[in-house]
Formats: C-alpha cells, sequence, structure tokens
C-alpha cells in the first residue's frame, strides 16, 4: 500500500524530505494545541472568540498600541485558531499538499495557517475593510462582500465579523460574506472555525473552488483580496483580481484599491543588512533614511485597481503561456555603481481610504531581489534566465500569468 500513496505524493510535489519535515512539525503543532486545550468545549469556544475580538480591538483603536501588544494578541488569536484546526481533523494529505496551478501557487492549508499572525498586513486591511464597510452601509441596508483565496483562517474578515457581532455594530442582516478557496483543507477548517465563532449567520456560501473561474450568484460590493507574494510574484492574485473585477458592483469597491509594484536598484548589503541591524523589528516606520537614499528608483512597473484591471490585455504566447504588458523603464545613466547593484521588486498596498500595507510591513511588501538582473555586468556564464542589459537602456516588463506568476523584462 505504502510505495503507490508515496508515487502519487511525489508527483504531485508534496512528499519531498523538505515536507516531511513540514508532516513531522504539523503532527506535532496540532498535538500541542490540543494539549494545551485541557478546557470545555465551551471555555474553548469562549477563549477563541474573546482572542478574535481582542485583536481587531486593538487594531481598530486610534490610541497608541505597542509592537508587544499587537503581536501578543495575534499569537493568542493564531493558538485559538489552530485548535479550530485541529478539530476539523485534516488528513496530513489534505493539510499539506502543495502546488502549482494554471495562475498561481496554491500554498498548502499547513503554510496558510501562519497568515493570521501577519499583524500590519491584517492590521491594513482589517481598518481599511472597516471604514469601506462602514461607507456602504450608509447607503444600503445588506451588502455582500466576497473573499477569494481567503486561506484556511479567512484573517482578514473573520476576526473584524467576530469584533462587529460582539460590540453589536453590524449584525448578519447587514452584512453577508461568501469565501471561496480551493483547497478542501482550507474549507474544511473554515467550517470549523465559523461554527466555532458562532459567525453561521453572516456567511452566506463557502465555496471550494477556483477563485479563476468561481462566478457568484449575487453581485458584489466588496471584493477583499490578498494572495500575492514579495515582488509580486507566485500567487494567482491578479488573475483573480481580473476575473472577479467583473461581479462588482458599479459602485463597488475592491480592497486593496490599489496595488503599486516599483523596481528599484540596490546595493543588496544596505537595503536587506545593514538597513535593520538597529531596529527590533522591519516595519516602513523602521527603515533607515540612509539606506533609503542610496536606493536607485526605478519607478513604477504595474499598477493594478479595478480600471486598470478592466483595461488590461492579454498577450498569449506559445503554450498557452499567457501575460499581461506593464510599464517601460529607462536604466539611469548617473549612477557610478550601477554594476554592484542589483534590482528588487517591492509592492505598496492602498487597502481603502488612508489604510496601507508599506513596504516591509508585512512579507507580502517585502523587497524581493532580482538576481537574474545585470545592469552595466556581465554574468559570468549567461543562462537563459538571465537578462542583461546597460544603463540607458529602455526595459519593458511583462507580468507573466501561467505557472509560477511574475516579472518578465525585456530590452527594447
Ligand atoms: C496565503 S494563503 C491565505 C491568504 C489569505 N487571503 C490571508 O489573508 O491570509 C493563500 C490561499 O489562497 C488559496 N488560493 C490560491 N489560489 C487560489 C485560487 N486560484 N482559487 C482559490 N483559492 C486559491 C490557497 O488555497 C490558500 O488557501
Amino acid at each position: 500500500m505504502e510505495k503507490p500513496q508515496l508515487e502519487k505524493a511525489s508527483a504531485l510535489g508534496y512528499a519531498d524530505p523538505h515536507i516531511d519535515e513540514l508532516l513531522k512539525h504539523s503532527i506535532r503543532t496540532q498535538l500541542e494545541s490540543l494539549l494545551k486545550s485541557k478546557v470545555t468545549t465551551e471555555q474553548r469556544v469562549q477563549l477563541l472568540q474573546k482572542s478574535f475580538v481582542e485583536a481587531m480591538t486593538l487594531v481598530l483603536s486610534d490610541t497608541q498600541v505597542t509592537h508587544q501588544q499587537l503581536v501578543k494578541a495575534f499569537e493568542n488569536m493564531y493558538d485559538q485558531a489552530v485548535q479550530s484546526m485541529a478539530l476539523a481533523d485534516l488528513s496530513q494529505e489534505v493539510l499539506t499538499r502543495q502546488y502549482i496551478s494554471a495562475t498561481g501557487l496554491v500554498m498548502s492549508v499547513h503554510n496558510c495557517k501562519h497568515t493570521i499572525k501577519d499583524v500590519y498586513r491584517i492590521k491594513g486591511y482589517a481598518r481599511g475593510i472597516d471604514q469601506a464597510i462602514r461607507g456602504k452601509l450608509k447607503n444600503n441596508s445588506t451588502i455582500t462582500i466576497l473573499y477569494p483565496a481567503c486561506g484556511p483562517f479567512a484573517p482578514l474578515l473573520l476576526p473584524l465579523l467576530s469584533y462587529y457581532k460582539n460590540s453589536q455594530t453590524f449584525d448578519s442582516q447587514q452584512i453577508k460574506v461568501i469565501l471561496v478557496d480551493v483547497q478542501p483543507g482550507a474549507v474544511m477548517t473554515l467550517k470549523q472555525l465559523i461554527k466555532d465563532l458562532q459567525l453561521d449567520d453572516y456567511i452566506l456560501q463557502i465555496a471550494e473552488a477556483d477563485a479563476t473561474q468561481f462566478t457568484p450568484d449575487v453581485a458584489i460590493d466588496l471584493l477583499v483580496l490578498e494572495a500575492m507574494q514579495h515582488g509580486f510574484t507566485k500567487e494567482g492574485q491578479l488573475s483573480i483580481a481580473k476575473h472577479l473585477v467583473k461581479f462588482l458592483n458599479i459602485d463597488g469597491w475592491m480592497i486593496p484599491q490599489n496595488v503599486s509594484v516599483k523596481g528599484m536598484m540596490v546595493i543588496g548589503e544596505t537595503e536587506f543588512n545593514q538597513q535593520w541591524k538597529n531596529v527590533e523589528y522591519s516595519h516602513s516606520m523602521n527603515v533607515n533614511n540612509q539606506a533609503q537614499q542610496d536606493r536607485v528608483e526605478l519607478g513604477e512597473i504595474l499598477r493594478i485597481n479595478k480600471s486598470t484591471l478592466l483595461a488590461m490585455d492579454e498577450l498569449e504566447l506559445q503554450d498557452g503561456v499567457r501575460v499581461i504588458s506593464a510599464n517601460q523603464i529607462v536604466l539611469p545613466t548617473d549612477v557610478d555603481d550601477m554594476s554592484k547593484r542589483i534590482l528588487a521588486i517591492y509592492a505598496h498596498i492602498d487597502t481603502f481610504a488612508e489604510e496601507s500595507v508599506g513596504q516591509y510591513d508585512s512579507g507580502i511588501t517585502n523587497p524581493k531581489p532580482d538576481m537574474t538582473f545585470y545592469v552595466d555586468l556581465k554574468p559570468r556564464e549567461v543562462e537563459h534566465t538571465h537578462f542583461v542589459a546597460s544603463s540607458g537602456d529602455t526595459v519593458q516588463f511583462y507580468y507573466q500569468l501561467s505557472g509560477l506568476t511574475g516579472f518578465v523584462p525585456v530590452k527594447i
């Protein structure tokens, strides 16, 4: 029995030694979490709800909250949510299956569970979503929110709904939510968590579906989406947004309202090491002025919002590979040490109103170095993945939508 199972797993790319480590780790995490829960079901559910409400109370507060307070509250929320996940009783296969779909990386449920601890990402989104919900409910008695690729804990929305329910701010007549995730294990966990949080009334539908194919039955007022990694690579944010933006009401809003992806040439040691030597944690508020001034900004290479998405044309290359045309940049000619610099790509996310997730606030907005992009320097052995250009060249960026997503520079 065992051999065929292993072969099957290997074909799907989730039974290599690295994943084996993950399996052991995940079993341990679940057991630890269950051991911790020497409480009655009623007590567990109360602690879970309390942790979600407390994290959101801090996030929505306009008074000063320390980094430590936030981290502690989010860790607590994570610990409680993992207990619901353990009760959902996912098999190891369902928990650890990770693969590349036609439109991007589909992370395993096991890896996705950590996103609920990503404090400043959730803060930027939750504060923005809160204002968008309040704005919409001024003129509507009920609104529908679509949250695709929500992961096992739907952390951009479920904590907020817990807060609304607890504080009796908005009830389930006013807010209806559709959750979509392609991972069966994410859907199983969501069902358990929503039951434990007693939020069922707010949930219109939980769909196990590919968000790039999903068609909602009703028009959408708010589309909430975060399926990206640093450098705007790997995951399918753009394909998902491009498909689902069509189902927004004419006055519907997408959150994030805008994602701006920029390129810069940096000295790696300054940007990624020296800059962080004397700070407690990386955050846009803790960047170092000198390191920032040392950057050579290349400008915006892609802008994603409701109107750019509706206007984006896809190109189909050989083998069905789909790309979209992004911006052109001109490599500056007045930089003495250009040959020592590397390209780094980073995103700034405006979630809603004045709320944002800035550079270094989250893993998803950390600048990503691209070691295949050479300016004024030839790699010792040129490989087909290398891009070689000179100061003064014009570079056209494309964005690859198929497989592992990311930017492709082309010299013109
Ligand atoms: C990083 S995790 C969760 C991110 C989540 N939005 C959050 O804020 O924490 C990514 C999730 O997106 C889901 N996903 C990726 N591509 C998808 C697609 N095309 N359709 C539906 N779900 C998708 C994965 O199954 C995974 O659960």
